[in-house]
């Protein structure tokens, strides 16, 4: 079956995940305590689905009560349609009324070492001032303000400031380069942006606002700069009079109160740009109630969160991960969130595990890529530390190969911890496939089943269900609270993408998946043109363009190749342009290209040099075969190509060339 074929293609090794048949049911000591210890959730759900969402909405503040729970128009959904609430509110206000005040919101730890904890109070009062530096710069309700910072405290005061007054956000990833910056700031026409002087990583400095200073040579939409001091002396920036402005001295002078704005809740809370399937990446929008609902339940639900714990989820706020959980859901449910700054490598590869035992930290959160180097590292690095205080794990990002959830699970858990393998997507902006840990019997490599409230299916190419152990498309067929309202400026886009291939009732999430004869989903990875590198979303087309915009190139086909510790690397094939000579640094070139285009996430990790692409007759280029050649598969279907000769000439080279 083709579909099946091409799911099974973008993950490989699903042969051997579909032969995975250990089973760990819910240790009985966690299922006594847990906040979800039975069906009943799910039961609710079946019965009633507004019900059972209004009853998960109970978990928020309203300044106003939702006339109806849902309001859905296929494909456009309203959910707590009259209600009436603030983000920033409920994640702040809400706690400092209890004794909650002196409860850490935020402990974070600075990649030299540095360690601040801000207790809710200390929270609010900084979102307070800040909320009105903003207000004084001009930002008023539905304007929307760039993000583009280290991962520092200021960080989440920025979101919640913006939160408060009604100012939808949009964060960009530190990771990306100038040009990429500006395409999210112009596509988001926001008005103001907030930076540092520079962030740390792996002991060297990114020069965020030198960054920032390039990318808005050509973004007339924004009036202010805010710089956050992060490194100060050492490094070497231009200040802009007028628009630039520290953000220590804008708040020295800023009132200490600010009230939260009430939000309808269809206002949105912030835009996140994700790669799609063209060259330009889609400002995914999230609206306030569904949103907060969905994330602070699920935050609940899944992780299990009580008063005691230390929640540590390793994304940067950058990715939606960043976003729901380490800072809406937490924050909305008064949770400790624990954050750090640099990578885990630096200075040494025992970081995390010492930060685990020096904080005790109760629950890891963290992305099969970092699981799979940890692994090549090496035990001693864990062995080493105390790690008993950990009761609960959690991957994202990617499918989880079973050695490496066998390997967390021993390893990290000690054999005791459960783990939820959660599988979501920036656009759901919450958690959607994933065990219940005190109820759920986990199988390695699988994200088990729908959440309460949730529905999917595996569907083939004509929307039908596939029968148990045979591969199709991942699909959501009923709405849910957090799920993405529209594009930013594009809301065409949000119906071809999403809800044309299976007509408008059916959610395509883009992704590959499996049902086993149990009803576990085995996720099998995309089967679009998105790559899935360390966890993140690439576009293939994406570096294609940025690649052909080389003075070089004539053509290019970028590829996501399997790999063994990143899930995919990026391998282009390219065409130099007639006359170009081939010389020893021009891949090289090409890399250096690509990470000042886009950043260095997406630098190819090989670059293979080739006269020609195998093509359709009508000029598309066959990435799947490509794939095939890069992974050394035998090469599927050929027959639609112009010219078969191409790609067996390819193959030649491309193996001759890997042997020398
Ligand atoms: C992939 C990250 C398998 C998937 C929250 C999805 C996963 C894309 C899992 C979304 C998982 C995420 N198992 N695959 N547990 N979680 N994915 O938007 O391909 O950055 O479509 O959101 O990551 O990536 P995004």
């Amino acid at each position: 079956m083709a579909e099946g074929g091409e799911a099974e293609r973008a993950n490989p090794t699903i042969s051997a995940l579909f032969e995975e048949h250990r089973v760990f049911p819910p240790p009985p000591e966690f299922t006594v305590r847990a906040n979800v210890r039975d069906r009943l959730l799910y039961e609710n759900a079946e019965r009633d689905l507004e019900g059972f969402w209004a009853e998960a909405a109970e978990g928020i503040d309203w300044f106003r009560k939702w006339d109806r729970v849902l309001e859905w128009s296929p494909p456009f959904a309203k959910w707590f349609v009259g209600g009436q609430l603030n983000a920033a509110f409920n994640c702040l206000d809400r706690h400092v009324r209890t004794w909650r005040r002196n409860k850490a919101a935020i402990i974070w730890e600075g990649e030299p070492g540095e360690q601040r904890v801000l207790t809710y109070g200390d929270l609010h009062r900084e979102v307070s001032k800040f909320a009105n530096v903003l207000k004084h710069l001009g930002v008023k309700n539905g304007d929307r303000v760039a993000l583009y910072m280290p991962m520092i405290p200021e960080l989440v005061v920025a979101l919640l400031a913006c939160a408060r007054l009604g100012a939808p956000h949009t964060v960009v990833f530190g990771g990306f380069s100038p040009e990429s910056l500006r395409g999210r700031i112009n596509d988001a026409q926001a008005k103001v942006v907030i930076t540092a002087d520079g962030g740390f990583r792996r002991g060297s400095i990114v020069p965020l606002k030198q960054n920032v200073d390039e990318a808005l040579a050509g973004c007339p939409s924004v009036e202010n700069v805010i710089l956050v001091r992060r490194i100060g002396e050492a490094v070497h920036m231009h200040f802009h009079e007028g628009r630039d402005h520290w953000y220590h001295r804008l708040m020295d002078e800023a009132p200490l109160q600010c009230p939260a704005e009430p939000m309808d809740a269809e206002d949105p809370l912030y835009i996140l740009h994700t790669s799609g399937t063209t060259a330009k990446p889609k400002g995914v929008v999230h609206t306030t109630g569904g949103y907060m609902v969905g994330v602070s339940a699920t935050h609940r639900w899944v992780f299990d969160i009580k008063d005691e714990d230390i929640f540590w989820c390793t994304a940067d706020i950058g990715w939606v991960t960043g976003h729901s959980y380490v800072v809406y859901g937490p924050l909305a449910n008064g949770a400790t969130v624990f954050m750090y700054e640099g990578s885990p490598d630096w200075p040494d590869k025992s970081r995390w595990w010492e930060i685990i035992e020096k904080y005790r930290i109760s629950i890891l959160y963290t992305a099969p890529t970092a699981i799979r180097s940890f692994m090549g590292w090496g035990e001693q690095h864990v062995r080493k530390h105390d790690l008993s205080s950990l009761r609960l794990l959690g991957t994202v990002g990617e499918p989880i190969n079973p050695e490496a959830w066998m390997w967390y699970q021993e390893h990290i858990g000690g054999g005791r911890c459960p783990i939820v393998d959660t599988w979501w997507q920036t656009e759901t902006g919450m958690i959607m496939v994933s065990p219940l840990p005190g109820v759920t019997t986990t199988k390695p490599g699988s994200a088990t089943f729908p959440l309460p409230g949730v529905r999917a299916e595996v569907v083939d190419e004509y929307g039908n269900p596939v029968p148990s152990g045979s591969g199709g498309y991942l699909v959501l067929t009923r709405p849910w609270p957090a799920m993405l309202r529209t594009i930013y400026g594009d809301p065409e886009r949000y119906v071809s993408v999403y809800f044309s291939r299976f007509g408008p009732k059916v959610y395509f999430t883009g992704d590959g998946a499996k049902r086993d004869e149990d009803l576990y989903l085995w996720l099998l990875g995309r089967v679009d043109d998105v790559m899935n590198v360390s966890g993140h979303r690439i576009s293939t087309i994406e570096v294609e363009s940025a690649l052909v915009d080389h003075k070089d190139v004539a053509e290019a086909a970028v590829i996501g190749r399997s790999h063994a510790v990143k899930g995919q690397a990026v391998a282009a094939f390219v065409t130099l342009k007639a006359g170009v000579p081939l010389s020893r640094d021009k891949a090289d070139d090409l890399k250096t290209h690509v990470i000042e285009k886009i950043g260095a996430l997406a630098r190819p990790e090989e670059i293979f040099f080739t006269a020609e692409l195998p093509k359709t007759r009508s000029g598309k280029i066959m990435r799947r075969l490509l794939r095939d050649i890069a992974e050394g598969r035998a090469l599927g279907d050929t027959t639609t190509l112009a010219d078969p000769t191409v790609i067996a000439r390819l193959r030649t080279q491309y193996e001759e060339n890997a042997e020398s």
